[in-house]
């Protein structure tokens, strides 16, 4: 079933314009030009978001969003306004943050294109109303070839696309840059027979999709990956990837889009979902001796640094849901930071670097710590991890060289998994090898509390055979998992 939207807005022009764009894209649209009539349509109608421009008139604007609010708490409101924040306004302008303040789910400021305002409607619908809103089509749709920009578009594995339902969003094929063909439309079934035929008949190693619909995707995979990974059908190591694929993705999104309210929204589901496969998976340890993934890319990197930081921690007795959750989050965005530096340093290896860049390379941990920092959403363990996932236990760590227990300990336990996942993916070595590998390397471990380092090995252990008296030696305050 359709989504019912609302639009007020005094511009008729506007609004027939704006009818057609969203029916287009399958929503219900019942337009309105001035604020009574809206507050009968909403007497009469339930809608899934009303969309009010703030200076709409006979009911001004103002007046239709305290009626709704009184009425309809829930509602989402997004709110059209020409003023922006930055502008010298004077006081009772109607700016985005005094539309938020009474009440708007989002605010949008003219001028701006259509796509912009679907793109905030999506951010609001639940997995629920995404899947209602997609077409039924009894066929499929026409395939279509047609010129592309390549920047427009995002790849995903074709292996690593399970799907049997409709999809929510238009995927593509690549036939060389710039050409694209749509090959489903959104709402067609992408069944296991259709997926056979383009790996092994066409050869085709990608999907594409449209960077816009990248939302959708995550929102969506997040959701279907909660569900897979409470199912024991499932193999341990199906869940990993399908894991890692919505957690890479879910990156490409921040980094494109910076950390939107629903978009960190999407990085606690992925937290929840880490901290459950983590805590429900028997059998993780063996999965994770031989988990192979060489991809250097950074996405894929954060991906590895989450899940051996929270299953480093799962070995603690002081962890919980809410620590686990927390670092999990940190680590998809230890590196964020690196947003800011120079492009040409993003490609070295800092041992390679001449000390003015080192000294520019450093400075991502403070870049990062500023980038969350004032975001309400984020609580303050998940800023300080960021900060201090550089800081080394003998104290040779930067930003600040602090030493032993000044350290947080998920800090330092990020920066162990940070190190770790480095090996896997610069030596190419299996999780188990890359073990042994930093193992030798003494004076590297001086950077860990050996807490933390026991823990790690611990990660790779048969938990029925740890020895359940096994106490080990601790220089930090951090208590052993005592015998039960
Ligand atoms: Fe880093
Ligand atoms: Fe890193």
């Amino acid at each position: 079933m359709a989504l019912n939207l609302l639009i007020v807005d005094p511009d008729e022009e506007w609004l027939m314009a704006a009818k057609g764009f969203f029916e287009n894209i399958l929503y219900n649209v019942k337009i309105v030009n001035n604020g009574k009539n809206a507050q009968i349509a909403l007497s009469n109608e339930k809608f899934f978001a009303v969309i009010l421009n703030i200076h709409t008139k006979n009911h001004s604007g103002p007046q239709v969003l305290k009626f709704i609010k009184t009425r309809h708490a829930n509602q989402k409101v997004i709110c059209i306004t020409d003023v922006d924040d930055s502008e010298e306004a004077d006081e009772d302008a109607l700016t985005p943050s005094v539309i938020k303040k009474m009440g708007a789910t989002e605010t949008i400021v003219k001028p701006f294109e259509f796509p912009d305002l679907k793109q905030l409607l999506e951010g609001h619908q639940s997995v629920g109303e995404m899947v209602s809103n997609i077409p039924r089509r009894k066929e499929l749709g026409p395939e279509e070839e047609m010129d592309l920009e390549d920047s427009k578009f995002t790849k995903v594995k074709i292996s690593e696309f399970y799907t049997s339902q409709p999809v929510l969003f238009d995927l593509f094929v690549q036939l060389r840059s710039g050409r694209y063909v749509k090959i489903l439309h959104a709402g067609d079934k992408l069944d296991e027979e259709r997926i056979n035929k383009y790996k092994n008949e066409k050869k085709v190693e990608y999907f594409y999709f449209k960077r816009e619909d990248l939302y959708k995707y995550v929102k969506f995979n997040n959701y279907f990956a909660k569900k897979v990974i409470g199912s024991d059908k499932v193999a341990g190591e199906k869940k990993m990837k399908l894991l890692q694929n919505v957690s890479e993705k879910f990156l490409e999104q921040s980094f494109q889009e910076g950390l939107k309210p629903q978009i960190l929204d999407q990085g606690k589901e992925i937290a929840e979902n880490v901290f459950n496969l983590v805590q429900e998976q028997d059998d993780l340890y063996k999965i994770l001796r031989s988990y192979q993934d060489f991809d250097p890319n950074a996405f894929t990197h954060s991906y590895l640094v989450s899940i051996f930081s929270t299953s480093i921690i799962k070995q603690f007795e002081w962890q919980s849901k809410t620590t686990i959750g927390c670092t999990a989050l940190a680590c998809l965005f230890h590196d964020i930071g690196k947003m800011a530096l120079p492009e040409e340093l993003l490609h070295m290896n800092s041992d390679d670097m001449s000390e003015e860049q080192l000294e520019v390379y450093k400075t991502h941990v403070e870049k990062g710590y500023e980038l969350l920092d004032g975001n309400p959403m984020l609580n303050n363990s998940v800023k300080q991890i960021v900060l201090q996932h550089h800081e080394y236990f003998d104290g040779t760590g930067f930003p600040y060289g602090k030493k032993g227990s000044k350290i947080l300990t998920l800090a330092n336990i990020v920066c162990l998994a940070d190190d770790f996942a480095h090996i896997i993916q610069d030596e190419e070595l299996k999780p188990i090898d890359a073990l042994k590998e930093l193992l030798t390397r003494r004076d590297q471990l001086t950077r860990y509390n050996s807490r933390v380092v026991e823990n790690l090995i611990k990660v790779f252990a048969d938990p029925a055979k740890i020895a359940k008296n096994y106490v080990l030696p601790s220089n930090s305050k951090v208590v052993n998992k005592k015998a039960s």
